[in-house]
């Protein structure tokens, strides 16, 4: 069979599957920004992507799409509801997310997390070759690492967790929070978005692998990062047994980004600017557009934004006849109770706000509940006076990264969370704790009374930031941290 000298594993294939007129399946590249950074990495270096299809016992053979060689992996029904569904999205999904939802512990769903990881990790070790390089990523296949290890020690193997790691106060609920800190430090590498992120999983080994007594877990920052830098700090973690060193794992902070000039190009294409003021027209030509967009998620803090946004009409802060905000909700992981019942709520929300404000002529807010190609995100993000991510907790949100890539004109306003991790690198948005409902409803004042010059000073700030750490950087650094032999790091 092949063998491929750099593999990728993550939980869903890079593709979307698409039914044709005539039945037949076939796929399309899915958007993300991942697949876009890696794509260039993975053409030069034979490369393979592990990953399931998004549909229950979906057996497909491997294939090659856009170049890249696609190895699907499938779940049965029964493990889409244990293994994904369950552990991955109603255990550690709002575990991660600092139990804005309450997690659910179920022995099943953990028994079918170590089968299906255990599946992936088979899979990386059949197909990659001798010494090659496998990129484990996300939060569904934190076993893999130790179980590849453990089958392949010729491997190289990073991981990269692109959510929140919680603090261990938190973390500590997981009745299996030890099984998951040893399978992360199977990998070489472990990558985090945020600086805090690396430290709370430091932290969490220190507490749980059971070695600190025996001083065989060292927890050493060896660099601080340099002004302007925007790595975090290096931890290196050292595993000594008997007075010898056996592995060294690395954990550090590589914040994601985006493919920030594929989004300018579109954003300059006529059709798009067009398109641009098209939206603004449809919605009846508001002196200000709000926006936001979103997967369906508690994490979002979308009903926060609402209620600042109602309150504000309320009050008589803003007129429906000039101000409209757009809310698209993307629709996600919707066989998940909690996510069904945030659904009700945001759309009672909605309902009530419109019901009580809207004017036979103006709508307080347009509510979208689809998902809609990139050409039209990128018109939203132009249309958008102000752009309002307020997650409750949040890895990155690329969201926030888009909109600002998106405005070459150097014009309209960020209002970003604090929770999310784009907040370390966009420090001249509006910053806001979106708890902090009047904190909100000033800062959302405050974007639409900027003057221009001020709006214009803090775009070029943000934009700045968002160019120069492209995704393309973030992978790229990250696979330089793989190449490097962690013990030659200083101490
Ligand atoms: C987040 C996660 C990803 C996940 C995505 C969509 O961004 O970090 O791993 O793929 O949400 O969620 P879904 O459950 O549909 O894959």
């Amino acid at each position: 069979s092949a063998a491929f000298s750099f593999v990728v594993v993550s939980n869903r294939l890079p593709v979307d599957r698409v039914v044709g007129p005539d039945g037949e399946p076939s796929f399309r590249t899915s958007p993300g920004g991942l697949v876009t950074a890696l794509e260039p990495v993975m053409q030069q270096a034979d490369g393979a992507w592990i990953g399931w299809t998004g549909q229950a016992d979906d057996h497909v053979d491997p294939f090659e799409h856009d170049g890249i060689e696609l190895i699907p992996v499938a779940l049965s029904h029964d493990e889409v509801e244990r293994y994904y569904e369950g552990f991955s999205n109603d255990t550690l999904w709002p575990l991660y997310h600092d139990v804005i939802a309450p997690p659910a512990y179920h022995r099943e769903w953990w028994e079918s997390y170590v089968t299906v990881n255990q599946r992936f990790a088979d899979r990386a070790a059949e197909v990659t070759a001798e010494g090659g390089t496998v990129w484990v990523q996300d939060y569904q296949l934190q076993l893999v690492p130790k179980m590849l290890r453990e089958k392949r020690p010729d491997l190289v193997i990073g991981f990269f967790n692109h959510i929140p790691f919680p603090a261990y106060g938190i973390y500590s609920q997981l009745p299996w929070r030890a099984q998951i800190i040893e399978g992360l430090l199977g990998a070489d590498v472990i990558g985090f978005q945020r600086t805090a992120d690396a430290g709370n999983f430091t932290r969490a080994v220190r507490r749980l692998t059971g070695y600190q007594s025996k001083g065989a877990v060292i927890d050493v920052p060896v660099e601080e990062p340099a002004a302007g830098v925007v790595e975090g700090a290096t931890h290196r973690i050292a595993r000594v047994r008997d007075g010898k060193l056996v592995r060294t794992v690395v954990a550090k902070a590589f914040p994601i980004s985006i493919d920030a000039e594929r989004y300018e190009e579109l954003a300059r294409r006529p059709d798009i600017q067009a398109r641009a003021r098209e939206i603004r027209e449809g919605l009846g030509d508001p002196a200000i557009v709000m926006l936001g967009v979103d997967r369906l998620d508690y994490t979002k803090g979308i009903g926060h934004r609402l209620k600042a946004f109602g309150e504000l009409v309320a009050d008589g802060e803003l007129d429906v006849e000039d101000v409209t905000l757009v809310q698209v909700a993307s629709p996600s992981r919707e066989r998940v109770r909690t996510y069904q019942m945030l659904r009700d709520e945001i759309e009672l929300q909605v309902g009530r706000i419109n019901g009580d404000y809207s004017t036979i002529s103006h709508t307080a807010i347009s509510y979208l509940h689809h998902g809609y190609p990139r050409e039209e995100m990128v018109a939203l993000y132009l249309a958008a006076d102000v752009m309002l991510v307020t997650a409750l907790r949040d890895g990155m949100n690329l969201v926030a990264k888009e909109y600002v890539a998106s405005r070459f004109d150097n014009d309209g306003v960020l209002v970003l969370s604090e929770f999310a991790g784009a907040s370390d690198e966009l420090r001249t948005a509006l910053r806001v704790n979106p708890h902090d409902i009047e904190g909100l409803k000033e800062a959302i004042m405050q974007a639409t009374r900027m003057p221009k010059a001020e709006r214009a000073r803090r775009m070029r700030a943000l934009r700045k930031r968002v160019q120069e750490y492209d995704v393309a950087r973030w992978s790229s650094s990250f696979l330089e941290a793989l190449a490097t032999p962690a013990e030659s790091l200083p101490l």
